[in-house]
């Protein structure tokens, strides 16, 4: 976990101190926005700030905060990035939790000795903000609206949520896994004795607290799936876990992100439920005054007593039956006609809720009074808000929401025992109601045992097989949920509203014009500026382009616990469907970088849809396309049917540079900060995965050496570049060796005679030098050119180490200029300048961003017009072009299963080599030439 190096404290300001305090450097006063409509509860947020090289030193900056209305407003600051020279990069900020909500905020860089006036360090005591008690038992943490202990040990991750005035609404919150050792399909003709089943809870290993919580804490606990019960266990401890609770002053909600890695055997260990289970004590409360409420369709909330008084023979009177509705307390029992007191032993309690949401259409709730009796259907819907509350009118109760609930389908929601003293709720992750969990290979290998057959199989299926290479073990799910603790039952409506805020929760941001102004994250974006007509249709198509993915994403169900956060990656004009079940044409696993033609599109326009589709992309990446145990930790999985199932294992899937503008927007996200430190771990992977095995010239040994690995400067160095130029910027664990690395890579690549036309040589993996490729021992300069090289963002991590490192070698710009100019040079010039021409390339149109980077750093006007041609004129099937329909067709009736808009002009690497390169061409260049 990344440590925050420096932090400081909590000021409150003014705007009228804003105003007066404003530095003269760019970016001292800073304003940021809500993403979306400002939200009608702010339960505390974390957001992210850059700033520009050289303008706030780490040691003589604090920060303040104000809304634009003079209410003063915690802030909690922390660095998560720095520019070489010790200025600030990065900063992440915590705002607490308020009762008024600021349409903006203003963050203010002070120098020190000009930080801030007592006064107001005085008002900001009186604010109050986070307490945090460590002990060897256990931690608590008191926002001021609710206190939260977590054990330091056992199987309880929350032994207790105390609400405002001191209730106990929530109890010994754990985690539940069940899982068999077989599925059921196995056993169609015979007895099902041969299938285990186990269940298993929590235990603990390790919990740790933030050091600096004035508005923020955070508790992380770490530990393993344990199998229940007191007998000799019959399977081992599995399905590791981190567990992050974040808290804010003022706040009566837990923020969780919750992850696991499967380290399961993919033919023995099916999971059939995972999820996080929270008791609500309830003996206090009479039957008639505990509440259900489950979410359901468009902020819907399903009113339920336990014992219902409502729609009886006898009536209780109005104000008995609309205080049930409402969810406050009855009137005394007393005062109610004994037609209806005296009888309520006959009217039935219910004990147990269920909510299943098995598809992204539909879900079903029933509830029952009791195990053994049956269950009654309550009608569903179509896609429920995944938040169910259980708790008392006076008691107070707890309510839990996981986010994107039906697009993580199959979930659930189980309210049990409601009618005992001891009531719970559980959320499932992944619903016991549903099949188990299958993630055993889709196919049996079809004989494909050398390495001939599976190039053979290569050529027609496009999938890249390899017997144990198409394994789940190791990759990893995170999940966010809230928690809500309550005085009492709250009101349908505030319900509502947080089930919106579980699935959107509000975001804080900067705006485009700021973010750009700092070139913290590289300068090959700009933000929209209409200059001519050829400029507007190529935004038109930008946006184009955005829509038909998020248009695409809900008509072909891109959802489902794996799948959400990824899109496909080729289609099937004939059947009018996405390549789903055709080897390597089906998940895209980031081929060719969508993630980062939606970040970049992002952050020149600060759209919010497009920030969804992106954030969605990078808790996916990361963690389902990517492995973080075993042999492949720090490598990804090639586009595929499962998005573990190609052989082909790398960090061109992997690497951070996807989940770069996330990470720091967001203020540092914990768990994203984790994903880009196993990326430095590809190094190892390295030596023990070849990943060009099967197409190496037979007279070449892969010799898995850690100081001469034969690897690609694109596919291979850029991922580990991207995750080192993060480790330098955040000062983590490794910094110094990232930095060197780096930097040695800077002097010893471009003495490779041929430069980046090299294309592969030895990395020593110890200190980041280059040296020739075995077959070219003498280096006189092989020339080895390949489409693939640039498109896993090479261009974009060279730009921001160059914006990074401001002495970085003029011989590696040259070099790399080199290599952006001669890409799409004519055939002529590359053999004049390397004795050899580069052979047939693909992908001219997304290079022809590399064209125009190298026409803008060399200002060469010609270049300019060669890059707008490339981008304009390819005419391949990996590109866009003007020509294209720039528009989508309906196809219906019995055609589809559900009818559908196409675009067979599209396929998702086309989609996000032209996003990218119109965004970076406008940036470098402006408008085409005509
Ligand atoms: C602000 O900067 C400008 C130009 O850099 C300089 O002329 C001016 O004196 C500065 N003002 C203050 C208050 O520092
Ligand atoms: C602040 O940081 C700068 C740059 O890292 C360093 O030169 C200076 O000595 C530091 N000052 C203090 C007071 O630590
Ligand atoms: C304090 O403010 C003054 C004027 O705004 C500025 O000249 C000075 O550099 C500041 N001091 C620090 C330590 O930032
Ligand atoms: C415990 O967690 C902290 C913070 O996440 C981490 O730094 C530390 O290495 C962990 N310790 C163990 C033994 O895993
Ligand atoms: C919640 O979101 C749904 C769907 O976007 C919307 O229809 C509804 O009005 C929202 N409810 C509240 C209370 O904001
Ligand atoms: C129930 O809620 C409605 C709407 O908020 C309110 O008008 C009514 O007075 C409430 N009734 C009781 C008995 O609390």
């Amino acid at each position: 976990m990344f440590n925050v190096i420096y932090g400081v404290l909590a000021f409150t300001t003014f705007a009228s101190h804003a105003t007066s305090q404003q530095l003269n450097s760019t970016g001292s006063d800073v304003t940021v926005k809500w993403l979306e409509k400002p939200p009608k509860y702010n339960n505390g947020v974390t957001f992210g700030l850059p700033w520009a090289r050289g303008q706030h030193l780490a040691n003589a900056t604090t920060f303040t905060a104000s809304s634009g209305n003079n209410d003063p407003v915690q802030l909690q600051t922390w660095v998560t990035a720095y520019w070489p020279d010790g200025s600030i990069k990065w900063t992440g900020h915590a705002v607490a939790g308020s009762e008024s909500i600021y349409e903006e905020y203003h963050v203010v860089a002070n120098g020190l000795g000009n930080a801030t006036s007592s006064s107001r360090e005085k008002r900001a005591a009186t604010l109050g903000g986070i307490r945090v008690r460590d002990s060897s038992s256990g931690i608590e943490v008191d926002t001021g609206k609710i206190v939260a202990s977590f054990p330091k040990s056992g199987a309880a991750l929350v032994s207790s949520i105390m609400s405002h005035s001191g209730k106990i609404v929530g109890e010994n919150g754990r985690l539940v896994l069940r899982s068999q050792s077989g599925a059921e399909d196995d056993d169609k003709n015979g007895s099902q004795s041969g299938i285990k089943y186990w269940t298993f809870s929590s235990k603990i290993y390790n919990v740790t607290v933030s050091t600096n919580s004035s508005v923020r804490a955070l508790v992380t606990v770490q530990g393993i799936h344990q199998e229940d019960g007191d007998s000799v266990a019959t399977h081992k401890d599995w399905l590791p876990f981190t567990v992050r609770f974040y808290l804010y002053a003022n706040s009566e909600a837990l923020r969780i992100v919750h992850t696991i890695v499967y380290d399961g055997d993919a033919k023995t260990d099916f999971i059939s439920g995972l999820g996080i289970k929270f008791d609500v004590p309830l003996s206090k409360e009479e039957l008639f005054n505990r509440h259900v409420r489950i979410a359901g369709v468009d902020g819907g909330i399903l009113h339920e007593a336990v014992q219902g008084i409502t729609g009886l023979r006898r009536d209780p009177g109005k104000d008995v039956r609309t205080a049930q509705y409402n969810g406050t307390q009855l009137p005394d029992k007393s005062t109610w006609p004994t037609n209806v007191s005296g009888k309520l032993q006959w009217v039935p309690s219910w004990n147990d809720y269920r909510l299943t949401q098995l598809s992204p259409d539909g879900f079903n709730i029933k509830k029952r009074t009791k195990a053994g009796q049956s269950w009654l259907k309550i009608p569903g819907g179509t896609r429920a808000g995944g938040l169910a509350y259980l708790g008392g009118a006076t008691v107070g109760g707890l309510a839990v929401g996981l986010r994107d609930f039906w697009k993580k389908y199959p979930t659930s929601l189980d309210i049990s025992d409601a009618a005992t003293n001891q009531g719970s709720i559980t959320l499932w992750l992944y619903s016991p109601s549903a099949e188990p969990l299958d993630v055993r290979p889709y196919h049996d290998g079809l004989g494909e045992d050398t390495y001939a057959k599976q190039l053979d199989a290569l050529e027609i299926t496009y999938e890249d097989y390899e017997d144990g290479y198409n394994t789940p073990y190791g990759v990893a799910r995170t999940n966010e949920l809230y928690i809500y603790a309550f005085d009492s039952t709250p009101s349908a409506d505030k319900l509502s509203v947080l089930t919106n805020q579980t699935s959107e929760p509000p975001v804080l941001i900067a705006t485009p014009e700021y973010i750009h102004s700092t070139r913290a994250l590289g300068s090959y974006w700009s933000l929209p500026n209409i200059t001519s007509d050829s400029v507007a249709t190529i935004e038109s198509h930008l946006d184009f382009v955005v829509k038909f993915y998020e248009n695409q994403i809900e008509q072909r169900r891109w959802y489902g616990f794996w799948d959400h956060g990824d899109i496909q990656h080729g289609y099937d004009e004939d059947r009018h469907t996405w390549k789903y079940d055709v080897g390597g044409y089906a998940w895209d696993n980031s081929e060719l970088s969508p993630d980062l033609f939606f970040w970049t599109f992002f952050l020149r326009t600060g759209r919010a849809d497009v920030y969804r589709l992106a954030e969605a992309q990078a808790r996916h990446g990361g963690e389902v396309d990517s492995y973080h145990l075993g042999n492949f930790t720090g490598l990804g999985t090639r586009h595929g049917v499962q998005h573990w199932s190609d052989s082909a294992k790398q960090v061109r899937i992997s690497t951070p540079v996807y989940r770069k503008a996330f990470y720091y927007l967001t203020g540092g996200d914990e768990r994203t900060g984790d994903l880009i430190h196993t990326v430095l771990e590809a190094e190892k992977a390295f030596y023990l995965v070849d990943a060009r095995r099967k197409v190496r010239d037979p007279g070449v040994v892969y010799h898995p050496d850690p100081k001469a690995l034969y690897l690609n400067f694109g596919t291979d160095w850029a991922g580990v570049a991207a995750a080192f130029l993060l480790e330098w910027e955040r000062r983590g664990p490794r910094w110094e060796e990232a930095r060197d690395k780096l930097i040695e890579t800077t002097k010893s690549f471009p003495k490779l005679k041929n430069g980046f036309v090299t294309g592969e040589a030895l990395y020593d993996s110890t200190n980041g030098a280059w040296a020739p490729p075995p077959t070219d021992p003498e280096n006189q300069g092989n020339v080895s050119v390949s489409h693939l090289s640039a498109v896993f963002g090479v261009l974009e991590t060279i730009d921001e180490l160059t914006e990074h490192y401001a002495e970085i070698p003029k011989a590696f710009t040259d070099a790399w200029l080199d290599y952006c100019y001669y890409y799409g040079a004519s055939k002529a010039e590359q053999k004049a300048r390397y004795g050899r021409d580069f052979g047939s390339l693909s992908l001219r149109q997304g290079h022809s961003r590399l064209t125009a980077y190298a026409a803008k750093k060399r200002n060469n006007a010609t270049l300019a017009g060669r890059a707008w041609n490339e981008f304009l004129n390819d005419n391949s099937p990996d590109e866009l072009s003007p020509t294209d329909p720039w528009t989508t067709v309906r196809i219906s009736g019995s055609q589809v299963l559900v009818p559908v808009d196409e675009a067979a002009w599209i396929t998702t690497n086309a989609a996000a080599l032209f996003g990218l390169a119109a965004i970076e061409n406008i940036a470098l260049l402006g408008a085409p030439r005509s």
